[in-house]
C-alpha cells in the first residue's frame, strides 16, 4: 500500500528489508525517524509526530536535550573511550560515585554494563557469587532483556525461547500479579495472598529455598503492560526472602530514572530496598551504558574480570549520564511526571466514557499502560482494536505502541508540554472513533509483539 505522507520513509524500509534480520525488529508501521527535539519525531519525509514512546523509555529527558548534547560534544572532544577494563577515567568514577548515592540503600557499589541486558546477566552472576546458590526466580510477562541469561529471564514472548534453547538453568518464573483481571469480588488483600501463595508453590514442591540465590522483579512490570505489583504482595515477596537468605533484586532499566515520578520505582513502596538493581535505557539518554548497583558485600564477592566490557563505561556515554541526572533534577522532571500522569489519567478515564474499548487505566507518572478490550465485563484483550487506534494515531502525528498486543504504552519523554499531551490525547480520542467506526486500514502484516 503506498502513504503519500511517508513515501521515502516506505522506500527506505522496503530496502532496509533486504539486509536487516527479521529478529531485530518488531514490526509496527514504517516510521524512519531523522530527528527529534524534546518530544518530537521528525521522520525523512519531513512529517512531526509527538512521541509518547521515548524511544521505548531510552530518553526521559527528551530527545537531544541541549544539557546532554553539549556533555556528549565535550567529551567526545577530550576522549572518546579507553576501556574500563585496565585503567580509569573521571566520567566513570563521578557516575559510580553518583550513583551508589542514588540508589535505595546505603553502602552501594556500581558495576557497569552496556545494555540493560547485560546489567541483568550481572544480577544473576553476583546472586549466585554470593550466596553460593544457583537457582534465580523472576516473572511471567517479564522482559529482561535479549542475551542468553537475561532472555531466559523474561517470559514475555515465545519468540525469544523458541529454536534457541536450551536456555541458562536454574530460573523459575512465577506469575505476576494482575489486579485488573481479579476474581469476582476479589479485594486487593486477596489478590495479593492468592500470588503469594502462587510465588510460594515452587517453594514448597521442587524448590528448595536455600539453594535459591535471587529473586528479579520489575515493581512495575514494562512489557507485561505498565502495571504494578500490589504493595502488601512486594513486601510478602520481600519479607520472604530475607527469611530465606534470598537476594531481593529489581530491574529498572524500563522503569527507572524518573519515570514514574520517583527516581526508581522500587521507591514508590516503603520499606523495600532492594539488594541489586539494573539500570539502563534511560542512564545515558539512550547511549549505550548500563549500571548493577548493589550492596558493596555482594557487588565485592566477584574478581576480575568476571563481569568486565571493552566498551563499558565508555567516557561520552558516562558524560551523558551525569547531564542526564543534572536535568532530572534541575528541571523538576520526577515532580512533572507525577502531575502530568494525573492530568493524563484524568483525560483517560474521561474518553473511557466514550470509548467503551478502554477497559483498565493505569498511569504510575507519565507511565502508562492503557488496555483495549472487547468489553469491560469480559475484559478480553482487543489487540485488533488497539492496533488501528495506534495506526491511526501515527497517520494523525502521534507515535505510541501496544504492548502484549492490546495495551497502548504511554511513556512520553518526561520534558512532553501539556499543550503536546492535549494534542496527543486529541488525536488519540480521534483515532479510537475511527477505529470504531472502520476508518483505519491496516498495513498487512502483524502489527506488534
Ligand atoms: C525491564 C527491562 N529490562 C531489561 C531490558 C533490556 O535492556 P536492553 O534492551 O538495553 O538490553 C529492557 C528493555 O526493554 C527492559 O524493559
Amino acid at each position: 500500500m503506498v502513504d503519500a505522507k511517508h513515501q521515502m520513509g516506505q522506500r527506505l524500509v522496503q530496502r532496509e528489508n533486504h539486509f536487516l534480520a527479521s529478529a531485530a525488529r518488531i514490526n509496527y508501521y514504517d516510521l524512519v525517524i531523522d530527528h527529534a527535539q524534546g518530544a518530537i519525531l521528525t521522520d525523512v519525509d519531513g512529517n512531526d509526530y509527538i512521541d509518547l514512546l521515548a524511544s521505548a523509555s531510552a530518553v526521559n529527558v527528551g530527545h537531544t536535550h541541549p544539557k546532554v548534547v553539549r556533555a556528549i560534544q565535550q567529551q567526545a572532544e577530550k576522549l572518546i573511550h579507553y576501556t574500563p577494563s585496565y585503567f580509569h577515567h573521571q566520567p566513570e568514577q563521578q557516575l559510580a560515585e553518583r550513583l551508589a548515592a542514588l540508589a535505595p540503600g546505603d553502602d552501594r557499589e556500581v558495576v557497569f554494563g552496556n545494555s540493560g541486558s547485560d546489567a541483568n546477566e550481572a544480577i544473576i552472576k553476583f546472586a549466585r557469587a554470593y550466596t553460593g546458590r544457583q537457582y534465580i526466580v523472576s516473572y511471567m510477562d517479564a522482559y529482561h532483556g535479549s542475551t542468553y541469561g537475561a532472555m531466559t529471564l523474561s517470559g514475555v514472548s515465545l519468540n525469544m525461547t523458541r529454536k534457541m534453547g536450551p536456555l541458562l538453568p536454574g530460573v523459575i518464573h512465577v506469575p505476576y500479579p494482575d489486579l485488573y483481571r481479579r476474581l469476582p469480588h476479589e479485594s486487593e488483600h486477596a489478590v495479593s495472598m492468592r500470588y503469594f501463595s502462587a510465588f510460594k508453590a515452587p517453594f514448597e514442591s521442587y524448590l528448595p529455598a536455600d539453594e535459591t540465590a535471587a529473586v528479579l522483579i520489575e515493581p512495575i512490570q514494562g512489557d507485561g503492560g505498565i502495571r504494578q505489583a500490589p504493595a502488601e504482595y512486594l513486601q510478602l515477596v520481600y519479607n520472604f526472602c530475607h527469611a530465606h537468605g534470598i537476594l531481593f533484586a529489581v530491574d529498572e532499566v524500563n522503569q527507572g530514572m524518573g519515570r514514574t515520578g520517583k527516581m526508581w520505582s522500587v521507591e514508590r513502596f516503603e520499606h523495600v530496598i532492594p539488594d541489586l538493581m539494573s539500570v539502563g535505557k534511560s542512564l545515558a539518554s539512550g547511549m549505550p551504558l548500563s549500571a548493577v548497583i548493589g550492596r558493596r558485600d555482594i557487588m565485592e564477592s566477584l574478581a576480575a574480570p568476571a563481569h568486565t566490557f571493552t566498551t563499558g563505561a565508555n567516557p561520552i556515554c558516562c558524560a551523558a549520564s551525569l547531564a542526564t541526572l543534572d536535568v532530572l533534577n534541575t528541571e523538576q522532571l520526577l515532580a512533572k511526571s507525577l502531575a502530568d500522569g494525573d492530568y493524563v489519567r484524568r483525560q483517560f478515564l474521561k474518553l473511557q466514557q466514550r470509548h467503551p474499548k478502554i477497559g483498565d487505566v493505569r498511569m504510575y507518572g507519565l507511565d502508562g499502560g492503557i488496555e483495549i478490550v472487547k468489553d469491560a465485563v469480559s475484559k478480553t484483550p482487543d489487540p485488533e482494536f488497539a492496533s488501528r487506534v495506534i495506526y491511526a494515531a501515527f497517520q494523525h502525528g502521534v507515535v505510541i505502541i501496544t504492548l502484549k498486543g492490546n495495551i497502548l504504552r504511554f511513556q512520553p519523554p518526561l520534558v512532553i508540554t501539556r499543550a503536546q499531551l492535549d494534542t496527543a490525547l486529541t488525536v488519540l480520542d480521534a483515532a479510537f472513533t475511527a477505529a470504531k467506526n472502520d476508518d483505519v486500514t491496516l498495513p498487512a502484516g502483524k502489527i506488534g509483539w
